[in-house]
Parts: structure tokens; sequence; C-alpha cells
């Protein structure tokens, strides 16, 4: 299959691949998605096969209004709308109960729920009106990889698997939306984002950091946490105090193969660079991080050959939470001793 680098003025053609049960990839404004018919089950199984995607593990379904929403979750509580009048659109995704069969179970993994929602990006809401449907769309790469915030990432992992990508630059975050179950009695935050829970309990009141306890090994609520993610092939560390980074270069310089640095640009002014050491900028601060984390794993993987991957951490506050939840798990909880 040719896949077809698609701008703006190509919508139409890319609706309708949508409508025809192909895949498309779409902007938005934390990682490109690939999408597909939600209401199409042949076409959302197909979804699973590209990436190469564990079949349990539900999609999120992107809607282009809280119309689209009703017609396949329950009645929406005053909460729920509350949060939807305040972030949408934009990076949360919430998860709501069924109707009962309204959604086929290649979306949905076979829970009684499905995860929405409405993205911050102009082209995507216009392909999801023109499609006239609500479009399923996991992250746009590889299972496993990093998450593709350009459409050249998505054209590496999936060219030749998918119908074509909707190119619409670089996205704003770089990290994927926050997920919110309002299925349950007290809404709980599945994986942290852009939105932070700060954020919503402002305007619903207390709400469970559920992701934490992925960490702690107790059964993950959203499937997806349970499997490896982010990683790159070779070996990220972690490191978790600005003292460390003298000690980190002087083992990076011991090592026979060449060894990458992330970190903001006064990070790496600081210190006289090894000569096996690549850099690779993370820009000023958790803001820039983020939106480059992904892109930083992709770059060694691509356009490098070292083994092991010196990341900077953040503090976990706001947006910093995403960012040490992502590099936690391309890291798979690696951190640099001495
Ligand atoms: O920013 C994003 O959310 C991007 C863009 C493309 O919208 N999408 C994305 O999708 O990151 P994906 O499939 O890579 O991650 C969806 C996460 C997974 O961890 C999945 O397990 C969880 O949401 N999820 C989806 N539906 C769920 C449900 N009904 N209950 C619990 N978790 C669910
Ligand atoms: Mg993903």
């Amino acid at each position: 299959m040719d896949t077809k680098i698609y701008t703006v003025n190509d919508l139409p053609q890319a609706a309708k691949e949508i409508q025809n049960g192909n895949l498309v990839s779409f902007p938005t404004e934390t990682v490109y998605g690939l999408g597909a018919d939600a209401t199409n089950e042949v076409a959302v199984k197909s979804v699973y096969a590209a990436k190469g995607r564990p079949s349990d593990n539900p999609l999120i379904v992107h809607v282009d209004s809280i119309k689209m929403v009703e017609k396949y979750a329950q009645p929406l509580s005053e909460a729920a709308k509350k949060l939807i009048s305040t972030f949408w659109p934009g990076p949360l995704t919430i998860i709501f109960k069924l109707k009962p069969g309204s959604l086929s179970k290649a979306v949905t993994g076979g829970l009684d729920t499905a995860a929405f929602r409405n993205p911050n990006n102009k082209v995507t809401l216009e392909l999801i009106k023109e499609a006239g449907v609500p479009i399923v769309g996991p992250s746009a790469n590889t299972s496993g990889k990093p998450s593709p915030t350009t459409a050249q990432h998505v054209y590496h992992d999936l060219k030749g698997k998918i119908a074509g990508i909707l190119d619409d630059g670089t996205s704003k975050f770089g990290v994927e939306s926050t997920v919110l179950d309002m299925s349950t009695d007290t809404p709980a935050i599945l994986r942290p984002g852009a939105v932070t829970s700060d954020d919503i309990s402002k305007i619903i009141g207390p709400v469970l950091d559920e992701h934490h306890k992925v960490a702690k090994n107790e059964v993950p609520k959203a499937p997806g946490m349970k499997y490896k993610h982010y990683a790159p092939n070779a070996q990220v560390y972690i490191i978790d105090h600005e003292d460390d980074w003298s000690d980190a270069l002087v083992w990076a310089s011991k090592q026979n193969s060449p060894v990458g640095m992330m970190a903001t640009d006064s990070r790496i002014a600081e210190f006289s660079i090894p000569d096996n050491v690549e850099t690779f900028s993370l820009g000023q601060d958790v803001n820039s991080a983020s939106h480059l984390l992904f892109a930083g794993l992709r770059h060694f993987d691509d356009e490098s050959e070292v083994k092991s991957i010196l990341t900077q951490s953040f503090d976990a506050n706001g947006i910093g939470e995403a960012y040490m939840n992502r590099l936690n798990k391309s890291a798979g909880q690696t951190h640099f001793t001495k």
C-alpha cells in the first residue's frame, strides 16, 4: 500500500478513506493518532494489526461534539458536562459507561465503557465532521515505541500499512491526553497529561490518582498501563538529581559505545561533554522537555548508535507529572546510580 501524505486541502479524500474503512493518521495537539471509523468493526480491528497492539487494550473514540458522545454513552452527569465545557476541545479523555452494545468490542476491549476525546485540532475536528462518524485513534506508533509527534514519525512506523497521514506539523504538547475515568463513583486519573489533577479538582472536587498504582504493581485500570511503552532501542537512564550528572558523564566517558544525553540547554552547557556523548536538547524547561521527549528518543533510535541515553528528570508537578510518567516507562524504571 502506498501511504499518502495529505495536506489540509486533501481533507475530503482523507474523510473518504475513513468512510471506506481504511486507516488515516490524524494530527492532534498531543500526539498523532491512527484513525479508523469507530462504527466499522473490521476497520477498527485493522488498527490493532497495523500497530501490533494487544487486542485487550481499548481505543480512544475521537468525537467532534458532546452530541456524538451522547449517541453512545449513558446520560452524562453534571460533573462530566462541566468538565467537557471547561476542557473540550483539549487534552482530556473521559471514560463513560456505554449504552449496551453501542460500540463494538474491538473498540472497548470488551469493557462496558469507552474513552472519549474531543481533540483541539481544527483539521481533525473537520475530518470527524466530514467523515460523519467518531474516529478511533490510538497513538500512531508501532506498539511499544515512543508516540509520534510529527507526520514523519508516523511515516517511519506505519508506511505501507495505512492509506495516508494528514500532516499538520508538530504536535503542541508532545505527551498524550490525560485519561479520566468518570464511569465509577469517584473520578480517577488513569494517565496523567497536560490537564492536571489540580485542574480537574478545581472543577469537580476530589479525583483519585489511579496511575500511581502501576508503580506499586497493582492491577491497572487502563489496560494500556500494563504494557511496555515508549521504549527506544537504547536503555534509558533517569538522572534523578542535578548532582548526579557529573558522575553520569564520567561513567559515560568510560563506555565503549556512544551514549546519549537528553537535557535542557542550560544543563548541557554546564558540563564539558565527553567525546562519545551525543546531546539532544530538551529546550529550556519542563514544557519544552515534554514536547521533545518522544522526538528525542526517536532521534537516538534513528540517527545514532547510542546504547544508553541519560535523561533529565523534573519535579512531577503539573505537566512534569506526565513527563515523568512517560520517562519512567521508557526507562523501565531504570535510574542512574553511581
Ligand atoms: O492524546 C491521546 O490520547 C492520543 C491521541 C491520538 O488522541 N491517543 C492515545 O491513545 O494516546 P492510546 O490508545 O495510545 O492510549 C489510550 C489509553 C490506553 O492506556 C488505554 O488502555 C486507555 O487509554 N483506555 C482506553 N479506553 C479505556 C477504557 N474504556 N477504560 C480504561 N482505559 C481505557
Ligand atoms: Mg499509545
